[in-house]
Parts: structure tokens; sequence; C-alpha cells
């Protein structure tokens, strides 16, 4: 009786302790932290798709992502974290996340953040009156 209970208090304690462990595994693995700006149609030609319409739920990839172009077609969660300027101190509105697939390229020369949202999915989670957020990422398969 008191083996038993021993027994499965031990694999109770295991079990949680497995999932706790997997689910650190998953975040630090899948996650980062980075910033979104936003642009503004025509969205082709793109980088990507050249005159191949993508709907408005896409985004341009900074070097960070970009990867010399394997980018393309990638799926990206984005979330909003906070503001970076004083002016617009709490951007983050709406549903919080939005998932954009990576259609263009954002070079270095002119791009300010790690991912360069359409202005569609911007709006979606944040005030783009803000101009620059913080955001956390990851990719994920569809
Ligand atoms: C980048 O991609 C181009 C075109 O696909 C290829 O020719 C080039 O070798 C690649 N460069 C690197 C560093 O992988
Ligand atoms: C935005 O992120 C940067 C870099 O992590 C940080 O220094 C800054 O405090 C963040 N801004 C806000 C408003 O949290």
């Amino acid at each position: 009786m008191a083996l038993s209970f021993f027994r499965s208090t031990l694999f109770i304690t295991l079990a949680v302790f497995g999932l706790c462990l997997g689910h650190l595994s998953f975040m630090s693995n899948a996650q980062d932290d980075g910033t979104a700006t936003y642009y503004t149609p025509p969205y082709t030609p793109s980088a990507c798709y050249g005159y191949e319409d993508e709907g408005t739920m896409i985004a341009a990839a900074s070097d960070e992502i970009w990867n010399n172009g394997t980018a393309c077609g990638e799926m990206y969660q984005v979330t909003c974290v906070s503001g970076t300027n004083q002016g617009t101190p709490y951007p983050c509105w709406g549903s919080g996340t939005v998932q954009v697939k990576i259609v263009d390229y954002c070079p270095p020369a002119s791009c300010r953040g790690t991912i360069d949202l359409s202005q569609e999915a911007f709006a979606s989670i944040a005030d783009p009156d803000s101009g620059v957020i913080n955001i956390s990422y990851q990719q994920y398969v569809p």
C-alpha cells in the first residue's frame, strides 16, 4: 500500500517535471526577441514571389531571418511585447499575435527592425503610430 502510494507519487512528480522540461525547451528553441516595423502597398513585386499576389498577411525578413532567401515562404508568429518610443508607450492592441508569411527581403541599408510586417499585419497587433515595436517571434509549421 505504502509502496504503491510512493510509486504513484513519484510517477506524478516525474510526469509533471517532464512536462515542465518539455515546455521550457520548446520555448527556448523556438522563441526570439526582436523588433517589428511595417511597410505599405504595393506589396508586389516581392523578392520571393515577383508579381504573384500573396495576400496581406505577409512580411519582409531582415538578415536575422532572411538566410539568403531560404526564409521565403516560411511562416512566423509575431507577438507585440511593448513600444519602443515614448510617444506611444502602450501600442499593443488587437489580437496580440499575428501569423505572417515571409515574401520579401528587408535590406540592412533601410531595415529598422527584425521583421517588416505588412501594414495590415502590424495594425492587427499594434497601433501603427508607434512605428517600431518590441516583439517576440517564432517560426511555425502550419
Ligand atoms: C545565396 O543564394 C544564391 C541564389 O540562390 C546563391 O547563388 C548563393 O550561392 C547563395 N549564397 C550563399 C552564401 O549561400
Ligand atoms: C524594447 O526592447 C529593448 C531591447 O530589449 C529594451 O531595451 C526596451 O526597454 C524595450 N522597450 C520597452 C518599452 O519595453
